[in-house]
């Protein structure tokens, strides 16, 4: 398992481009299974999960050639329902097959996704919703089976215990849109991934009002055409990227995102003194050095437009290098705290009291071995290491590889200095 090194102590300058959204691209990858038409999807990230996807439509039967860098095009001509066990494994976005297979098929078989370490991650509110729209659901030997004599259209109100779900609320969106009737869903995700997803669907035919809102009506077609679409810029790298200036002291310009997108974050940046500029002309935010006139926070994550959970822990590192107290409430993954006890391990100064997590600035980061434990962790342990003196080494770097399109390149361009050290070195 590859590692990296970083030195600490660099500031970053420059200007670095967003890659395209992990999260959409996963549904928008699935929407092919809607349609036998050739689909093109471009800005496509090069990352671990979009290969392993890739892979697993492949395994469904889908004719997938890669145009160019970033560039897709898929046929699903003839597919089957069975998903291998050996990819969903690796993966728990291989859930958004079931929503196009159930609309295209009537039928999917998918092993449970399994256990993650950022905490619980149920599909309960994903099988409620199949059900309402005419789905049998039965498990046996670890395998959900799904089959649909018949679909139609119905009311579904999604909204669980920490609020609606993400890829809950793609795949409804997408098994309704083939499913005869009209189809209203309430308490539906508002995420951007969602609204892009939405965008693509309706390229391809599908009739879908109430895009971005928590009321998404949906009524089916006979049947749905290709798509050409481009996957909207990745709003947690962006955020990631926006962090890693401040932190740095930095003179950063992040484009190729929509900063709309990112206005939870934006708005404390705003409210505890950072300086920077938004151009909604051109997609792009611009940093400027201002790290010492910094304020500390208190923030929730919430769903969207809330605070992203996908920045929670590398907010937890912005909060550590701020004067004072701040502190971080989780509300999507109570338990997605990983990287608490190696920020600590950096010198960090954060204890965990329930779900919140108490930050004191500014703490004195000092290089040392961390343990990636999930992707969002990841960038935070790259974040410490960033700020942190002398040499940090971060081990199974691979979870980053999951999310983060050349981030040692990006940061690098950018001055930091991170090495790669291979496994078999
Ligand atoms: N939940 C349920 N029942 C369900 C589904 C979800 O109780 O059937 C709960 C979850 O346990 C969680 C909350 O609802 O507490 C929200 O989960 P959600 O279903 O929205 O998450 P997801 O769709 O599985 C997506 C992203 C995650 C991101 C979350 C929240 C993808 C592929 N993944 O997951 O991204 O954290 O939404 O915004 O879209 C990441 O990129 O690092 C990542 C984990």
């Amino acid at each position: 398992m590859d590692k990296v090194c970083i030195q600490g102590e660099k500031q970053l300058n420059g200007t670095v481009h967003i890659s395209g959204a992990k999260n959409a691209c996963m549904a928008m990858l699935a929407a092919s299974l809607l349609t036998e038409d050739v689909c093109i999807l471009r800005n496509v990230p090069d990352l671990r999960d979009v290969r392993f996807f890739i892979q697993l439509l492949e395994t469904l039967g889908v004719k997938v050639e890669k145009l160019s860098p970033g560039e897709w095009k898929l046929q699903a001509a003839n597919i089957t329902h069975e998903a291998s066990y050996d990819l969903v494994r690796q993966m728990r976005a291989s859930v958004c097959i079931m929503g196009p297979l159930v609309g295209r098929l009537h039928k999917v078989s998918l092993p449970l996704p399994g256990g993650c370490v950022i905490g619980n991650r149920p599909i309960d509110l994903h099988l409620y919703g199949l059900q309402k729209l005419g789905c049998k659901i039965s498990m046996n030997s670890g395998i959900i089976h799904v089959t649909a004599d018949q679909l139609r259209g119905n009311s579904i109100f999604l909204g669980g215990r920490f609020g609606s779900t993400v890829t809950g609320t793609a795949n409804l969106v997408m098994a309704a849109t083939l499913t005869p009737g009209t189809t209203i869903i309430e308490s539906a995700a508002c995420e951007p991934e969602i609204v892009d997803l939405c965008k693509l669907l309706q390229q391809m035919g599908a009739s879908i009002e109430g895009i971005g809102s928590p009321r998404i009506t949906i009524v089916g077609q006979k049947q749905l055409r290709g798509f050409d679409y481009t996957v909207i810029g990745d709003i947690i790298e962006a955020g990631t990227f926006l962090i890693a200036g401040l932190i740095t002291n930095g003179h950063l310009k992040i484009d190729q995102f929509c900063p709309e997108h990112l206005g939870a974050l934006l708005h404390i940046l705003e409210e505890i003194g950072g300086k920077f500029t938004i151009d909604t002309h051109h997609n792009s935010v611009e940093i400027f050095p201002c790290l010492d006139q910094l304020k500390p926070f208190h923030t929730t994550t919430l769903p969207y437009p809330g605070f992203p959970t996908d920045l929670q822990a590398q907010m937890c590192v912005l909060g550590l290098c701020i004067p004072g107290l701040s502190l971080i409430t989780e509300r999507i993954y109570p338990q997605r705290f990983m990287h608490v006890a190696e920020l600590q391990r950096l010198g960090g100064n954060i204890i965990l009291e329930n779900s919140t997590a108490i930050l004191q600035g500014p703490s004195r980061f000092s290089g040392a071995d961390v343990m990636a434990s999930d992707l969002r962790a990841s960038a935070a342990l790259y974040l410490a290491g960033l700020v942190s003196k002398g040499e940090t080494f971060v081990h199974r770097v691979y979870h980053l590889d999951r999310g983060y399109e050349n981030f040692d390149q990006k940061l690098n361009q950018l001055g930091a200095s991170i090495k790669r050290i291979p496994d078999n070195s």
